[in-house]
């Protein structure tokens, strides 16, 4: 398969952000496990430590809370099973890695979401004020899909009301929009460094309180305070800690990102009126945009583009290119319009040219689907330019 020429699938993950490539690359260098005490170690054990104050800061929080993972999934999952609560209250829009986090004896339940794919905030109080058994509530602060951004601090509120905790997934929101944890009420929060621009297999677990009771998922060295044990992915950390560098300075880039997005979504309801944006009703991030031309299927449309020279994504794939139906289209009550969902996600290195080939290369799926035989031949003949 030849390579695509445009990149519109930042959702899933991002190019990795030059400073931090660096950052890597000359962590690989260094010699010495951060836990040795020798003088090795203690530059290894700085280098962690810098990069930990500067995800702490990052996110107004103490930089003892910070624990450093193997990306989201493992935040998430150390999040989940590692709380004590017995009771599990999870939004029907998480991400996977939520949703399916192994919860051993725990009782697990969904809190519905509406039509633009807010979560429903009455049926969590609901849901809450139905049992006395302590529980923890996990609700993302945006969809990896649709991009939909969710009332975090009312839900903490909410939460700490009843006496549960509030976990929240920032895996998406990071880099796209502020995050205080302080401010959004949560007891734990999640990022992963490929989101914004570092490299994959890094992420961090964020404690609002560094003390708070966490049953490691590992047994072993012990490290990051006994909750992740394991000796730290040194060059992953620093290029993690290289990207949010990165990101503190762009602050107008989210400005940039919701004009072209903006851009996108007008020019394609121009050349295809019935084109369905899931969520537009809603606070969305600015960079995503989950699309469904009717009569399309994602599998087609994502196959055609990829033709075109352009990555995007079916609007359920997250992981491994399934094709299945999306629980969070479902959950909004898409119906069977959730087949033909796709998704644009955009990022720091997007230009206005990749969105007006998305949108030429648009045009074509239109005139694919007015006449599916002409179109494919003709996408075929273009091939890739
Ligand atoms: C919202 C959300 N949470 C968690 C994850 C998992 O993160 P990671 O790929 O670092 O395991 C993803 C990534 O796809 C995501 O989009």
């Amino acid at each position: 398969m030849a390579a695509a020429t445009i990149y519109l699938d930042y959702n899933a993950t991002t190019p990795v952000r030059p400073v931090a490539a660096d950052a890597v690359a000359r962590a690989l260098c260094l010699v010495g496990n951060p836990s040795s005490v020798h003088g090795f170690g203690r530059q290894a054990r700085r280098r962690i430590e810098d990069a930990r104050e500067a995800v702490a800061d990052w996110l107004g929080a103490p930089a003892a809370g910070v624990i450093f993972t193997s990306g989201g999934t493992e935040a998430n999952a150390l999040a989940l099973a590692g709380c004590g609560r017995s009771r599990v209250l999870v939004s029907a829009i998480e991400h996977p890695s939520v949703l399916n986090a192994v919860l051993p004896g725990r009782r697990r339940e969904l809190i519905p979401v509406d039509g633009d794919g807010v979560v429903d905030l009455s049926a969590l109080e609901a849901l809450l004020a139905d049992s006395d058994e302590p529980a923890l509530v996990a609700l993302m602060l945006a969809n990896n899909e649709t991009g939909v951004v969710q009332p975090v601090a009312a839900a903490a509120a909410i939460a700490h009301a009843h006496g549960a905790l509030l976990h929240c997934d920032a895996v998406q929101a990071a880099g796209k929009l502020a995050i205080d944890v302080a401010a959004l009420g949560a007891d734990s929060l999640s990022l992963s460094a490929h989101k914004l621009g570092g490299p994959q297999g890094v992420g961090v677990l964020v404690l609002a309180d560094p003390d708070a009771p966490l049953e490691p998922l590992l047994g072993g060295g012990g490290q990051e305070r006994r909750r992740r044990s394991g000796t730290e992915n040194l060059p992953g950390i620093a290029g993690f800690a290289a990207a949010l560098e990165a990101v503190r300075d762009e602050a107008p880039m989210a400005v940039r990102l919701r004009e072209l997005r903006d851009r996108l979504e007008g020019a394609i309801k121009r050349v295809a009126p019935d084109v369905i944006v899931f969520g537009a009703q809603a606070p969305r991030l600015p960079n995503t945009s989950c699309l469904a031309l009717p009569g399309m299927t994602a599998q087609t449309a994502v196959m055609a583009l990829d033709l075109a020279g352009i990555a995007i994504s079916a609007g359920s794939a997250c992981s491994s290119g399934k094709v299945a139906p999306s629980h969070v289209l479902t959950a909004m009550g898409a119906g069977p319009l959730a087949a033909s969902a796709i998704r644009v996600s955009l990022g720091w290195a997007s230009v206005d040219a990749d969105v007006e080939r998305f949108v030429e290369a648009f045009g074509g799926l239109v005139r694919q689907r007015a006449d599916p035989g002409v179109a494919s031949a003709m996408t075929l003949a273009k091939g890739r330019r």
